[in-house]
């Protein structure tokens, strides 16, 4: 297979991100999915670019990760553009459109759908079935949805609903997609909207919404088991968890059995997390306590004071 000097362009918005930990976040995500394969940062004028040799296949996974906003053929001293498509479904408004309060940076959710991606044996997306147990307004569930895979998630806001499906008319309005919306219950139908869910189906892909605690994701999803549990959890800093303690552990303790139980034998769980609270340490132990160990993957990244955010991927021991 013939090999090509590519460099990739590092979005502007891997800054707002990751701040000044951009690089070694974009760095990281290209040693977890290209294993073998060095990657060498370059800065011309204000660009930064990570440079590799690859062949086509990966040339055509390169195009996918989260951080890469072009990629070109260093030939004769200069650069040639890559036609790039990534192949995903759906208008990128339908993950990017919405903005709120709370809601996860969108590159992050792709680079945690990504990692999660790079941990799974060999499979393609749209055979994989995706849970964010603390979903907000479904960044992760779009995102999964452009990849071409069947989501669900579950969440606590009573809002969030309402405000998904407003959005989810709104986009499907503006791009005329065809896609199917509907409301329904799990279990019986009540008036505190408990177990109620919005799905939505487009593209061959889709997702539910749950209303709900993700302390009983067991019941809510009547034991379905997942391939990818995502989830960025709350930071203690805006989100608070159900017990409205700062430390999201607490409810942790309480979901880990429930979401060790809704994964495959040979999934994954990936977990964006504030390492003030829980420490990394900590929430290893948890998750061990359930017989899933964490992979080597790390992305800590300072966005304030407040928070340090990191990754960790778990898998069954
Ligand atoms: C960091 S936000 C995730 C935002 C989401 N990824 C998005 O972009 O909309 C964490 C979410 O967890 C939810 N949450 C916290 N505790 C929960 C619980 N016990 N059950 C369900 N959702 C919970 C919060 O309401 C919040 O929406």
């Amino acid at each position: 297979m013939t090999m090509k000097d590519i460099s990739l362009l590092i979005s502007p918005l891997a800054k707002s991100a990751y701040f000044a930990d951009y690089l070694t976040v974009a760095q990281a995500e290209c040693d977890a999915i290209f294993t073998d394969t060095a990657f060498t940062h370059q800065r011309i004028g204000t660009f930064d670019f990570l440079e590799a040799t690859l062949n086509d296949d990966d040339i055509q996974k390169a195009m996918r990760l989260s951080f890469a906003q072009g990629i070109f053929e260093r030939c004769d001293g200069g650069f040639q553009p890559l036609a790039s498509d990534a192949g995903f479904r759906l208008h990128e408004d339908f993950v990017v459109g919405a903005k709120y309060k709370g809601k996860t940076n969108e590159m992050l959710t792709q680079l945690l759908l990504n990692i999660g991606l790079a941990h799974m044996p060999d499979s393609a997306p749209e055979t994989l079935k995706l849970l964010d147990p603390m979903c907000g307004r479904a960044t992760t569930l779009l995102w999964g949805m452009r990849y071409g895979m069947r989501s669900k998630g579950i969440e606590q806001d009573p809002k969030a609903l309402q405000d998904l499906q407003q959005s989810l008319k709104k986009w499907t309005k503006l791009h005329r997609q065809k896609h199917q919306l509907q409301t329904g219950f799990v279990g019986k139908a009540n008036k505190q909207g408990k177990g109620k869910f919005l799905d939505f189906q487009a593209e061959d892909a889709g997702m539910r919404v749950i209303h709900g605690d993700a302390r009983e994701a067991a019941e809510l999803l009547k034991d379905e088991k997942f391939n990818l549990i995502i989830s960025d959890l709350p930071y203690g800093v805006q989100h608070f968890t159900t017990a409205n303690t700062r430390n999201p552990l607490a409810v942790l303790e309480e979901c880990a059995d429930g979401w060790a139980n809704c994964l495959k034998p040979d999934g994954a769980i990936v977990l964006a997390f504030n390492s003030y609270q829980p420490k990394r340490a900590k929430l290893i132990e948890c998750f061990a306590a359930r017989g899933l160990h964490a992979e080597p993957f790390a992305a800590p990244h300072r966005m304030s004071e407040a928070i340090i955010r990191d990754i960790v991927v778990f898998r069954r021991s």
